[in-house]
This record gives C-alpha cells, sequence and structure tokens, in this order.
C-alpha cells in the first residue's frame, strides 16, 4: 500500500531558516520531520511518494543516501499543484486504497485502527478529524452518525459548521484521486472534499495531540512532543534537566541541558545553560543562557537568548 506525503510549500514562516533547509527536512528531535512521517507509517505501507516542489534537490539526495526501511518515490512537481494537483501527480504510482498525509502535521493518530474503521465502514474516503477552539484557519466539517456531511476551508470566523477540524490526514479511494483534474492547480479542501461531503466521506476523530509545525512556536512543540518523556540521559560535559536529547557527536563543557533542550550533531558548546530550545547541527556557543531559541545549522552565539531564531541567513525574534 502506498502513502502519499505533501512536501510542497515553502515554510514561509519559518524563514530565514527555511531558506536552507526545505521545511520537510527540518529535524525534530534529530530526525527529518518527512522521514519521521516515513518511518511511522503502519509495516502494511510499504511505499512512500513524496509529493514535492521546492526543495527537490535536497530531498532527492537526503533520501537516495539512505535506506529507512520504506520504498521512497519522489515525484516532483514543476509548479506547485496544490494539495488536490500534488495528489493527483502521484496517481501513477498508486495501487489502492491510499494513505495522504499534510506534511507539516505531528500528531499521535492511530492510522491503522482508521483504516480498520474506512474498510469497515466502505467509505470513499476518510478524514482525520481533530478538535479545537477556534476552527477558522483550517478545513471544518460537519459530523453526522461517523459521516462528513459538510466541509468548508478556512470558513470565516462565525460561520463554522463546528469544532471539528480536518487533522490533514486521509484515507482515500482512487475514485475520489480521480474526480482531480490531472495536470491542474486543484485544492483538495476547496474543490473536492465539499462535492464528495454527504456522499462516502467518513471522519476519524482522535484524541491526544495534533500540532501544525509551521511557526517556531510550534516548530518548538512538535520538537518538544517529538522527544517524548525518554530522551537522553547523562552526557560528558552536560548536567541533565527533564527531557533532553543530545547528538552523540556533540561536545559539551559545563552546560546545563534541559527541561526540552535538543541538541543536533556535530554541536560544542561552554558554559550554556539550553532550555526549551532545539540546536541544530554544527553550531558553537559559548558563555550563554538559551531559552524558547531555534539555532543552526552552522552558526555561532556567544550571548544570552529568548525566543530567537538565528540562521546562517538571518535573525528573527518571535
Ligand atoms: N506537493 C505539494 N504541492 N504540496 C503542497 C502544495 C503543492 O502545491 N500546497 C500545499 N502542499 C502541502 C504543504 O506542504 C502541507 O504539507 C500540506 O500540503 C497542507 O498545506 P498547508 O499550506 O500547510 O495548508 P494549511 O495548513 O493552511 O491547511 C491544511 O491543513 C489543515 C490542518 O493543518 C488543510 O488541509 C486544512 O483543511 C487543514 O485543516
Ligand atoms: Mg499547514
Amino acid at each position: 500500500m502506498e502513502a502519499i506525503i505533501l512536501v510542497g510549500g515553502l515554510g514561509t514562516r519559518l524563514r530565514p531558516l527555511t531558506h536552507t533547509i526545505p521545511k520537510p527536512l527540518l529535524p525534530l528531535a534529530n530526525v527529518p520531520m518527512v522521514e519521521r512521517m516515513v518511518k511511522k507509517l503502519p509495516e502494511i505501507f510499504d511505499t512512500a511518494i513524496l509529493a514535492v516542489n521546492y526543495g527537490l534537490n535536497e530531498m532527492e539526495t537526503y533520501f537516495y543516501e539512505r535506506d529507512i526501511g520504506k520504498r521512497i518515490i519522489i515525484v516532483p512537481e514543476d509548479e506547485p499543484l496544490g494539495t488536490g494537483g500534488a495528489m493527483r501527480n502521484c496517481f501513477d504510482y498508486i495501487t489502492g486504497t491510499t494513505a495522504v498525509f499534510n506534511g507539516d502535521i505531528v500528531s499521535s493518530i492511530n492510522l491503522e485502527n482508521m483504516l480498520k474503521q474506512h474498510v469497515k465502514t466502505g467509505a470513499k474516503g476518510t478524514l482525520a478529524l481533530w478538535e479545537v477552539d477556534d476552527p477558522s484557519r483550517f478545513g471544518v466539517v460537519e459530523f453526522k452518525n461517523g459521516q462528513i456531511t459538510q466541509f468548508q476551508e478556512k470558513p470565516e470566523k462565525g460561520t463554522e459548521l463546528s469544532n471539528l477540524i480536518n487533522a490533514g490526514t486521509y484515507l482515500l479511494e482512487p475514485e475520489i484521486l480521480e474526480m482531480i483534474p490531472a495536470n491542474k492547480k486543484i485544492s483538495i479542501e476547496r474543490e473536492i472534499y465539499p462535492k464528495v461531503a454527504g456522499d462516502g466521506l467518513y471522519g476519524f476523530p482522535f484524541e491526544g495531540y495534533f500540532i501544525d509545525s509551521g511557526t517556531p512556536e510550534s516548530y518548538l512543540a512538535a520538537n518538544f512532543k517529538s522527544l517524548g518523556k525518554n530522551g537522553t540521559a547523562a552526557h560528558n560535559g552536560a548536567s541533565i534537566r527533564g527531557n533532553a536529547l543530545i547528538h552523540e557527536s556533540a561536545k559539551l563543557k559545563d552546560c546545563i541541558i534541559g527541561p526540552n533542550a535538543i541538541i543536533g550533531a556535530n554541536v560544542e558548546i561552554e558554559k550554556c545553560v539550553i532550555r526549551e530550545s532545539v540546536i541544530l547541527s554544527n553550531v558553537n556557543g559559548y558563555g550563554s543562557v538559551v531559552e524558547g531559541c531555534i539555532i543552526g545549522p552552522e552558526v555561532s552565539f556567544e550571548k544570552d537568548l529568548r525566543r530567537t531564531l538565528i540562521s546562517p541567513k538571518g535573525t528573527i525574534a518571535f
């Protein structure tokens, strides 16, 4: 079975970081977001199809150099085709029921249970659903007796049908993908789901967590969620507080790390306190208290920092 991961998009809200690393390759607890998604697929999904436009070369290099336990097919788009157009562009590689993921979501969805429900109901499509307080910046559904009876994408505030949103994980039968015109820019949320609603579109509400990792704050939150409750224990040169993950190649001296701190490959830091932060690879730091920051790759710091993103292409406060 195949799973399509939508990894287009420019990652604009994570600039300037995404000027050097395409968003899908940004690490969550030291493993690129898209690699995590592929590895989390249930065994029955033996093929991951990556629908890519921005960052194609980096993505090809990354996956052709490693074996991550699944067949990877990279399907490029010359121009961004939108969520629906990108799925349709992968049509030749699918063989039946297909899972589709928005590539920017980190969630606790149990795809195996979702698939069981999808088969049992005989749905044309099943959408994972998540409850939020403010649904207006998402896809919103009317959900009755297990079925999605209406779908509205980014409705105006006050007009939302419910608090249940499209969580960006789908199981789709080929007939839905066939509804999408080929080689055209199409949003599945705006142009296809509203049509299928009430006609074989089912919902799969789930609990646990759901994070759209697109902003600096949510990128940090997604990292800490991926870290889980069992980060690394002791490391030479660092005293650990709570959850923390330190790459084995990092060199630390007189540091206090955590809670919620992730230190990437080949980082060298001395006399630093790092908490609620992600330090990407090849960073050097000295004598600083770092809190709520994203730093790297390949930069240096020597002063206290708070809620700052430092990348080779620039620094922003958030
Ligand atoms: N290949 C490809 N080509 N991928 C694309 C394209 C494209 O032209 N456009 C968007 N994507 C990918 C993005 O990279 C992302 O992984 C996913 O499709 C969704 O696009 P976003 O731009 O992140 O959409 P959104 O967050 O505003 O809304 C979507 O996600 C919400 C959940 O977070 C919608 O699916 C909403 O209905 C949903 O509630
Ligand atoms: Mg998104």
